[in-house]
């Protein structure tokens, strides 16, 4: 099970000091949102914030791109030091090229998919990716309810992912609390991005520690660790 803070949640004039803090605090990987302002209605930060935290934290900086070229961003992100490159399956025909460049630049491959959008559109990818990230709010912004519709959509990623023997992980993101990730892990995902759940909480060691017993005793393990 993988805890992931995301730092679109944490103080955005203390970058460093917020990725040593969820590192402190127990959680396993750094989840970074990159917002274009067209994919969807906001914007955060770049390849450069990347850069920065890269030399100051071992956490694995998963790399979530809400946006419409993410190709133009795949170099950049993959040399500032990320481990994991998601883009969205709703690009369309751009997936296909998209999820071979990450992979040509040696990172591991992700793979978005939004509330509204048809399980059915990602079945195709599976056995190349090493993340499916299920979003459980539509993107945008970080503090939004839990769409509790979603839930069907990460217990057909895992019927899919046991049927096949693959071993991505379901990653789930937006609206995770101590409630919600324990629906989500017993539902079927293993990786759990959250935000105002984690970075917002005073005690943030003691938040992880709490989310991870949660979905540990709730959940279902991959075959192997990433
Ligand atoms: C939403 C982002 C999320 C966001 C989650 O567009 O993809 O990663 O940071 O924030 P919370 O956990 O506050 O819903
Ligand atoms: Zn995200």
């Amino acid at each position: 099970m993988i805890i992931a803070p995301s730092l679109l949640a944490a103080n955005f004039g203390k970058f460093t000091a917020e990725a040593q803090r969820a590192e402190r605090s127990g959680a396993d990987w750094l989840h970074l949102d990159i917002m274009d302002g067209h994919f969807v209605p906001n914007i955060s930060f770049g390849p450069d914030v990347v850069k920065t935290l890269r030399p100051v934290t071992k956490l694995v900086l998963d790399v979530h791109l809400m946006c419409s070229k993410p190709e133009i961003l795949l170099e950049p992100f993959a040399n500032a030091g990320a481990d994991y490159i998601t883009v969205h399956v709703e690009l369309g025909d751009k997936v296909e090229p998209l999820l071979w460049k990450i992979r040509s630049l040696r990172k591991k491959v992700g793979l978005a998919i939004n509330p509204p959008t048809a399980m059915a559109q990602v079945q195709p990818f599976l056995s190349r990716i090493d993340l499916l990230l299920v979003m459980t709010v539509n993107p945008g912004f970080g503090g939004q309810p839990f769409i509790p519709e979603t839930l069907t959509k990460i217990q057909q990623a895992a019927a899919w992912r046991r049927d096949s023997g693959a071993n991505f992980h379901i990653e789930v993101d937006g609206g995770i609390t101590f409630i919600t990730a324990k629906d989500c892990a017993r539902a079927g995902a293993d990786t759990f991005v959250s935000g105002t759940g984690l970075f917002r909480q005073h005690n943030m060691r003691a938040s992880v520690k709490k989310m991870r017993q949660l979905v540990h005793s709730f959940g279902h393990k991959r075959a192997t660790k990433p």
